[in-house]
């Protein structure tokens, strides 16, 4: 098995790489493991064919970073069979105590500046075609235009039906636009076709700024709401279950809901233009932490504008790829185009019998929560992503590397602050539950 990078020595891809390795993220430095993740990154597991000296190595590394770490092992460490029997665990954050002395750093905002507009309606760019698509009709070639970070008008979801016309999806309320158009900070999340409980955010981590500074809101379609109602869960009179505004979604865009669930999780941008920050959690998880704290350790700490979690498992998109056909997660055929599409862009197995190359596994992220500042790069990544996810699979593990390394490559002169923080990270400020209709996990043992 290989990891996915743009690979060295290709002889037509060799600049593909040089970019792609130049611009590889920063990798978020969780104190706690630093030292251990170090050691354990330079050996990826199941990304090369293991000599045996590598596996000495791995174990030595192993049992040096045990005897240091003991127990708070994090699942990503080291041994696949051993990460299987792992309870994977959070870590410490060093959040600030409180949210009183808050600020945004001044200089903060000092990032690329350029303007995004979106193509609302297609019939201004002379299309023929007329069947109102969300995601709109993208050309290949408009789609290669759009990874450049210029100004520019772009696709990016929500794009309107001609006069007469059904939506193409996603309707709101007009009461519920204006609230979200109000939002300065926002923390959302979705429940379509009923799949998961409503976890409310742990009340008592949240700050009272917080709970008066953010919304909090959580997209729901009627489907789900009914369901709500019929357990005895409803909204009180100002539409709140708990301390999340509940918005309804009809005429969701995608049958597949998960790919519906794609459009409030890459485009809180465009679904409140005034916002400078915003938070998704997925609804398997509960907020356990200060959204304000959040964005001060994940994005203005690391000066990031866009953090999100390093996969617990895999490291490898091609064991994404072969993770999501044996557990049946989407049509193979439909996997297949995507990747090879994304091969016959440069997309080729890291190749590692090349010592030059720098091994850094971070092209498959864990995308259940992700902090971002709506910023012009930001920005562009989430909807050069969203589109990916609209033109092929929901999968969006499968796109991530590939969005990220062609966006550096067509870019290189353009700072992207990307960081990708620890899976224990991640479980330290939102607790995981098993979705609604799927067994609770079988307990493990160490
Ligand atoms: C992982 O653990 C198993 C069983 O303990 C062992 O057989 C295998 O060699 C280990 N693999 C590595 C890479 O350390
Ligand atoms: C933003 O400010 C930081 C710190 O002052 C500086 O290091 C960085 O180069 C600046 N970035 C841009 C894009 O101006
Ligand atoms: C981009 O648009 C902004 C206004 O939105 C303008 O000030 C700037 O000059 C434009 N840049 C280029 C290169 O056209
Ligand atoms: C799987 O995807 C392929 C290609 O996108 C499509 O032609 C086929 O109909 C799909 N099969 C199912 C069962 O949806």
């Amino acid at each position: 098995m290989a990891s996915y990078l743009f690979r060295h020595g290709g002889e037509e891809r060799r600049d593909f790489h040089a970019d792609a390795a130049a611009a590889l993220p920063v990798v978020s430095s969780g104190v706690r493991f630093r030292r251990g993740r170090r050691l354990v990154r330079a050996v990826p597991r199941r990304c090369r064919s293991g000599s045996a000296s590598v596996l000495l190595l791995v174990s030595l590394l192993f049992l040096g970073y045990l005897s240091f770490y003991g127990r708070r092992l994090p699942a990503h460490a080291s041994n696949e069979s051993l990460a299987s029997h792992t309870h994977y665990l959070s870590c410490q954050i060093d959040f600030l105590e409180s949210v009183d002395h808050i600020i945004e750093p001044t200089d903060y905002m000092n990032v690329s500046q350029f303007s995004l507009e979106y193509i609302d309606d297609e019939n201004s760019h002379e299309r023929d075609i007329y069947k109102p698509r969300f995601g709109g009709h993208q050309t290949l070639k408009e789609r290669e235009n759009s990874f450049y970070a210029r100004n520019e008008t772009l696709h990016c979801g929500f794009i309107k039906g001609p006069k007469g016309f059904p939506t193409a999806g996603f309707d709101l309320n007009k009461k519920d636009q204006d609230y979200m158009h109000s939002c300065k900070v926002v923390v959302s999340s979705c429940i379509f076709g009923s799949s998961d409980y409503l976890r409310r955010p742990t009340r008592s981590k949240i700050s009272a700024l917080s709970k008066d500074q953010v919304c909090f809101v959580m997209f729901l379609d009627e489907l789900t709401m009914s369901q709500l109602a019929s357990e005895g869960t409803a909204p009180d009179e100002r539409g709140n279950i708990g301390l999340w505004r509940i918005i309804i979604v009809r005429n969701l865009p995608y049958t597949d809901v998960r790919k519906a669930g794609k459009v409030p999780k890459f485009l809180s941008h465009r679904l409140f233009p005034s916002a400078s920050y915003s938070i998704w959690i997925d609804s398997k998880m509960r907020l356990n932490a200060d959204p304000l704290l959040i964005l001060e350790y994940f994005l203005w700490r690391k000066r990031s504008e866009y953090a999100i979690s390093i996969h617990y498992d895999r490291r490898c998109v091609w064991e994404e790829v072969l993770q999501n056909k044996r557990l049946n997660k989407y049509n193979h055929t439909a996997i297949d185009e995507q990747f090879m599409f994304y091969q016959s862009d440069g997309l080729v197995r890291f190749d590692d019998s090349d010592k030059n190359t720098p091994f850094r596994a971070v092209n498959v992220p864990e995308g259940s929560f992700i902090a971002r500042a709506h910023t012009p790069m930001s920005n562009l990544f989430s909807c050069l992503w969203f589109n990916e996810v609209d033109r092929f699979t929901s999968r969006d593990q499968l796109s991530f590397g590939y969005t990220f390394l062609k966006f550096r490559r067509m870019n290189p002169e353009r700072e992207f602050r990307l960081s990708m923080f620890q899976d224990c990270e991640r479980r330290r400020v939102a607790k995981l539950f098993h979705h609604r209709g799927e067994s609770p996990p079988v307990p493990r043992i160490l």
